[in-house]
C-alpha cells in the first residue's frame, strides 16, 4: 500500500489541476454510518430507502405534508451538531491548503468538509444545514427559517424571501435533478482536472458516477489520473475506470498521502 500512496503523492504533486470527490465513507470515522456498506442506513434499514425514494414525490405533490414529514423525523445521519469531521477531511482541506487540491465535489450533506476548514465545495447532493427554493434554487440558512414556528402557525411550506417558490430542503433526494449551478460547476471541475482523488464511494449513483466516466472519455489515462481511496472495490475498479486503488481507511490513508507530499 506504501507504493501507491507515494505513487498517489507524486501525481499530486506534479499535477496543475487535482480534484476530489466524496461519499459517505469519508465520513464513517466521524461515526456516520454509509448507506450500502455492511452496517449502512439503507442496508440496515430498507424500509428507510423505500421511503427516501418517495420523499421527492411527495415534495411535488404535496409540499406542506413533505414538511411536516421532515421535521417530525430525526436526520437519518444523526446529531450533526455532535459530529466532528476526522483526520480524512482535514487532510484533504489540507492539501487544499498547500495549493495541490483545487476543489472538492462531494455526496455527502453532512458539512464536515467545510468545518475541517475545506473552501472550495461542492454539495453535490446538497447540503442538510441549508434550504434552498425549488423554483430560483436560492439558498438559504436554516435559522432564516422559523420552521418550527411555521409548524406551529400552520404556515408550511417555507416560500422563498426572493422569488415567492416553495422553499425545500437543500438536500437532493432520489429523482430530484441536481441543481443546475452544482451540475454545471462539476462539469467544468472534471474538465479542468489532470488528476481525480475519489474517496469514500460505492460509485454507483448516478449522475455522479458518471463524472469519473466522463474524465476518462475526455481525457484518456495519458492526460488524466483517476486514484480511488476505498475500503472496497467499486464499478470504477472493476471496469479499469480508475488507474488504481487504495484500498482501506481513508482516515488513515489521506493523512499518509499528505506526509508523503510533503517529504
Ligand atoms: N474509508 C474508506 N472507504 C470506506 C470507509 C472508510 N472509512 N467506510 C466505508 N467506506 C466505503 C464503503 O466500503 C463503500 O464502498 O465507502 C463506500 C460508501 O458507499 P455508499 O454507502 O454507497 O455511499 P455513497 O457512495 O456516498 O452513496 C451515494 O447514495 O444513498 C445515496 O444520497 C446518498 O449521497 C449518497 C449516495
Amino acid at each position: 500500500m506504501m507504493d501507491l500512496i507515494k505513487q498517489a503523492s507524486d501525481h499530486l504533486r506534479k499535477s496543475a489541476y487535482a480534484i476530489a470527490l466524496t461519499g459517505a465513507g469519508i465520513s464513517t470515522e466521524s461515526g456516520i454510518p454509509d448507506f450500502r456498506g455492511p452496517s449502512g442506513i439503507w442496508t440496515k434499514n430498507p424500509e428507510a430507502e423505500r421511503k427516501a425514494y418517495q420523499r421527492y414525490e411527495v415534495f411535488l405533490a404535496n409540499p406542506a405534508t413533505y414538511w411536516e414529514e421532515r421535521l417530525s423525523s430525526p436526520s437519518l445521519l444523526g446529531d450533526l451538531d455532535r459530529i466532528a469531521p476526522n483526520p480524512g477531511h482535514h487532510a484533504l482541506a489540507e492539501l487544499e491548503r498547500m495549493g495541490h487540491l483545487k476543489t472538492l465535489i462531494t455526496q455527502n450533506i453532512d458539512n464536515l468538509h467545510q468545518r475541517a476548514g475545506s473552501k472550495q465545495v461542492l454539495d453535490y447532493h446538497g447540503n442538510e444545514s441549508r434550504l434552498r427554493c425549488a423554483s430560483c434554487h436560492a439558498r438559504y440558512e436554516r435559522e432564516e427559517y422559523g420552521l418550527e414556528g411555521l409548524r406551529r402557525e400552520g404556515r408550511l411550506p417555507p416560500l422563498c424571501k426572493g422569488c415567492g417558490g416553495v422553499v425545500k430542503l437543500d438536500t437532493v433526494h432520489f429523482g430530484e435533478p441536481i441543481p443546475p449551478d452544482v451540475a454545471e460547476r462539476s462539469i467544468e471541475e472534471v474538465e479542468k482536472c489532470d488528476l481525480m482523488l475519489i474517496c469514500g464511494t460505492s460509485a454507483v449513483v448516478y449522475p455522479f458516477a458518471s463524472l469519473p466516466v466522463m474524465l476518462k472519455q475526455r481525457r484518456g489515462s495519458a492526460k488524466a489520473a483517476i486514484v480511488e481511496i476505498n475500503a472496497e472495490p467499486t464499478p470504477l475498479t472493476r471496469e479499469g475506470i480508475s488507474d488504481y486503488l487504495i484500498q482501506g481507511k481513508t482516515g488513515q490513508i489521506l493523512p499518509q498521502l499528505v506526509d508523503e507530499v510533503k517529504r
